[in-house]
């Protein structure tokens, strides 16, 4: 496969997966290409094309050193320079991929949280609540990157003539796919208890258990306590939303929340709510979603390296 091939394929699947669907996704790009119509000679000149095919503007080719057909990648949750001198020393690694954003990926991190609003609708939280509240958070992480020094890595690739890609809410939005299917399966779901023990069958969390990473565990709320209503609302669409939100949750009827990760400021307003929180688990949800995307890449011949915390399972057939 090519580089282009690899990411058209990432594109594809995370737009199957999303909870907006392929229309919603595709509404979303209609109307950002209207709005680039509009925009003056000058703006158009500023604007971001990819923006116009690509509705996951954190997950995107950062850098092309020889478009060649991809045999051996290296794969991490996180890629920092570190790892790119290690694809060198590995030897034979055509393109290194990171699943956190890096580069112009992570510059439109922002881009992505667009998605909360439609996830959250989706569970019953009324549209105008779900854009009025994320707002805010929205400009919030479009100003917090702006401390990055987000070509730092991509750099290290350009100067050791490395291919490098991003893959972020694509595989994210993989995971919570996984996660609402698995959940909405089960009839037995009643109590927190049950929801947990759902969570550690997943292989990725059985081994992130064994290597002491956090979770699944219950940060809100009790084993014996009921779910009521369960809402994977946290594990796609960039980062972490509003913390005004759980209430609002609370009133659309949401029980127990289950996310990836969670700031004490957003934990101290669920409690609040009365909304129970079962964390997943970050870096093992993560490779969740990573590795659902690998297993297409495994299926299709090419060999995985993996570093940086990822935890590769692979559920390829063999
Ligand atoms: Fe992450």
């Amino acid at each position: 496969m090519t580089i282009q091939k690899i990411h058209n394929l990432a594109i594809k699947m995370g737009i199957e997966a999303d909870f907006r669907g392929k229309e919603g996704v595709e509404g979303l790009l209609k109307r950002k290409k209207k709005k680039y119509e509009r925009l003056t000679e000058r703006e158009k000149k500023e604007f971001d094309l990819e923006a116009l095919e690509n509705p996951f503007l954190d997950s995107r080719i950062l850098h092309i050193a020889e478009d060649k057909e991809i045999k051996k990648i290296l794969v991490g949750i996180g890629i920092e320079p570190a790892e790119v001198l290690l694809a060198k020393e590995i030897r034979g690694i055509d393109l290194i991929i990171s699943h956190h954003p890096l580069g112009k990926g992570l510059a439109h991190l922002s881009d992505v949280m667009g998605l909360q609003c439609d996830v959250l609708n989706l569970y019953g939280v009324p549209i105008n609540i779900a854009e009025g509240l994320m707002k805010e958070r929205i400009s919030e992480v479009a100003r917090g990157v702006n401390v990055a020094n987000h070509q730092r890595t991509v750099d290290v690739a350009k100067i050791l003539g490395f291919n490098l890609m991003c893959l972020h809410t694509v595989c994210d939005n993989l995971a919570a796919k996984f996660l609402k299917d698995k959940v909405e399966k089960e009839d037995n779901l009643m109590r927190i208890e049950d929801l947990l023990n759902l969570l550690k069958e997943i292989p990725e969390y059985k081994e992130a258990i064994k290597l002491g990473l956090i979770g699944p565990k219950i940060f809100v709320g009790e084993k014996e306590r009921r779910c009521g209503k369960i809402a994977i609302t946290e594990i796609t669409g960039g980062t972490e939303g509003s913390s005004k939100l759980y209430e609002k949750m609370a009133i659309a009827g949401i029980g127990t929340i289950v996310g990836m990760h969670i700031s004490e400021e957003h934990k101290k307003e669920a409690e609040a709510s009365h909304i129970n929180v079962v964390i997943a688990g970050h870096i093992s949800s993560d490779s969740l979603g990573v590795n659902l995307f690998l297993d297409e890449l495994e299926k299709r011949g090419i060999e995985i390296v993996s570093c940086s915390g990822l935890i590769r399972i692979s559920r390829v057939q063999k």
